[in-house]
């Protein structure tokens, strides 16, 4: 969940070449891979630093009173 309350879904794997792990970065609405280069991505996916070659892969949420319901066709 992202600070603005809204759930998001995204392809969990970085675009540069080592194709790492992301996690949340506490405080903000971005999300880093797990190398030393940090690549950096906004809650929607958008590149926003590093040597990453472009935006990860993002799925629409939908909350069904509690039940989260993700799209990834
Ligand atoms: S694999 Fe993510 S910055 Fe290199």
């Amino acid at each position: 969940m992202g600070g603005d309350g809204e759930y998001r879904a995204y392809h969990n794997r970085c675009t540069h070449i080592g194709h790492r792990r992301l996690d949340p970065v506490p405080g903000t609405n971005t999300v880093q891979c797990c190398s030393v280069n940090h690549s950096t991505f906004d809650c929607c996916g958008e590149k926003m630093a590093g040597p990453a070659r472009h935006s990860i892969k993002s799925f629409p949420v939908e909350n069904d009173q509690g039940k989260l319901i993700i799209s990834i066709s």
